[in-house]
């Protein structure tokens, strides 16, 4: 069990960043710390690469949301029931147990963004600029949205810019790619900013940020935020607690 939990100001947010690496699947060097359908889940992945970073991240993940729940890492519990169809698989992940808090995870290759606040529903989005993002603009976008996008210089890292926007609020509201994405105007700016829009008549805050030349990542909420606070993970995840998290369980098939 945590001894000290992390207590956040009202309406502020944690928004941490880092790469937490890959963590060794072969014999026995396995995740203890790893639900049935985590290790499920790991073992469905293309490539063993690709599921030791998800295992690495979902580790981080866990002792993220011990230091703000209380519940020790490996004894976290999520729900991932739909809100809107009951679907036990797709919802937006709660944890069930200890201190209440919202979180939201987003991941870009080796990175990943965890977001935490204590009294909104909140999502996060991380994306890398990546080309020929036109098709999925015209789906996304709303026709004013893609009149700026058109005169943009660097169309596709403007169109990362509202992306990772609008999937951030489409994960605070729970409804993912399901959002009607293409109602929702959030705008091509050149810079920065925080935005204030509506979704399924609700007001959403959201505000862009960027982690690296390519990489770009938003936070939305339903209340506007004071304070967003950002920490890295290779700081406060020290070696060996991550160490510690890594035991023998049976090895997944890949
Ligand atoms: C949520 C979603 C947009 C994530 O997109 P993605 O680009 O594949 O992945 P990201 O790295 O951005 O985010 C993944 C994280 O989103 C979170 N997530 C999953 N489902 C979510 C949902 N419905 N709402 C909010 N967050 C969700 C999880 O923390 C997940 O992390 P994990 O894969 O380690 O479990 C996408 O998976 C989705 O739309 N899911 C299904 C929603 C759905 O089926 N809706 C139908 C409603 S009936
Ligand atoms: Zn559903």
């Amino acid at each position: 069990m945590a001894t000290e939990i992390n207590r956040l100001q009202d309406r502020a947010i944690d928004l941490w960043f880092g790469r937490p690496g890959h963590v060794s699947l072969d014999g026995s060097q396995y995740v203890l710390s790893l639900s049935t359908n985590e290790v499920r889940r790991a073992g469905r992945f293309r490539s063993e690469a690709l599921a030791t970073q998800w295992v690495a991240h979902r580790i981080a993940l866990r002792q993220i949301l011990s230091a703000y729940t209380g519940v020790s890492a490996d004894t976290i519990e999520f729900d991932t029931t739909c809100g809107l169809c009951g679907d036990s698989q797709h919802g937006k992940p709660r944890v069930v147990q200890g201190a209440n808090v919202s979180f939201s995870a987003a991941h870009c290759g080796g990175a990943l963004l965890v977001a935490i606040s204590a009294d909104s529903e909140i999502g996060v989005d991380l994306e890398a600029v990546r080309p020929d993002t036109g098709s999925l603009a015209r789906q996304i976008c709303t026709e004013s949205e893609l009149t700026r996008l058109e005169g943009e210089p660097d169309v596709d890292r403007a169109f990362i810019r509202l992306w990772v926007q609008k999937e951030a609020l489409a994960k605070a509201c729970g409804l993912g790619l399901a959002a009607p994405m293409s109602d929702v105007h959030i705008g091509v700016s050149p810079g920065p900013r925080t935005v204030t829009t509506r979704i399924s008549g609700s007001s959403w805050w959201v505000r862009e940020y960027q982690f690296g030349p390519f990489l770009y990542g938003a936070v939305a909420s339903t209340l506007p935020t004071r304070d967003v606070r950002m920490l890295t993970m290779e700081r406060a995840l020290s070696r060996r607690s991550f160490r510690h998290a890594v035991t023998a369980l049976p090895p997944i098939i890949l």
